[in-house]
């Protein structure tokens, strides 16, 4: 199914979506999803962050293209699960050390990425089909979303109290 489709919207996204998301047609294509300097945060620490929850959501589409994406959703989605933890609580820590003024809206954006997460993982454990390539956009959109619109709001903040 993944082989055939060429497009975001030829396949569907995350049934249940709670955010808006951009629904441009997405390339499915691999070396679409790369992190570039256009998402960097300026903070290095969280770029490298960034880069390995990239890394994942790539280590997830190959595994799709392969057509691997029920085998390969067990240990990618608890890796996501872990990284996503480390560095939600490392950029929050460095919000709250600062008194950053965003910081509520911010963590309740992360917490609803959470409970989407285990949503995901839930409906797998049920055997529900399709939970692969919908997790993989929804991860994908949302990364591209909140990385470039959410957390370049501190960038200025933090970079003037000394976080490089
Ligand atoms: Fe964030």
């Amino acid at each position: 199914m993944i082989k055939e489709a060429t497009y975001l919207s030829d396949l569907g996204g995350p049934a249940n979506e709670d955010m808006l998301i951009e629904r441009k047609r997405m390339p499915v294509a691999s070396g679409a999803f790369r992190w570039t300097e256009a998402y960097s945060v300026n903070i290095a620490l969280l770029d490298q962050q960034h880069q390995k929850l990239f890394d994942t959501v790539n280590e997830l589409i190959r595994a799709l293209r392969t057509g691997e994406g029920n085998s390969a959703l067990d240990p990618v989605p608890s890796r996501l699960v872990d990284y996503t933890r480390v560095h939600f609580a490392a950029a929050e820590a460095l919000m709250e050390k600062h008194d950053f003024p965003g910081l509520s809206t911010h963590r309740t954006q992360h917490e609803m990425f959470r409970r989407k997460i285990t949503a995901f993982l839930e409906e797998h454990k049920a055997a529900k089909p399709g939970v692969p390539v919908s997790l993989m956009f929804f991860v994908q959109a949302w990364l591209k979303q909140h990385v470039q619109k959410t957390d370049k709001q501190y960038t200025a903040f933090l970079n003037a109290r000394g976080e490089r």
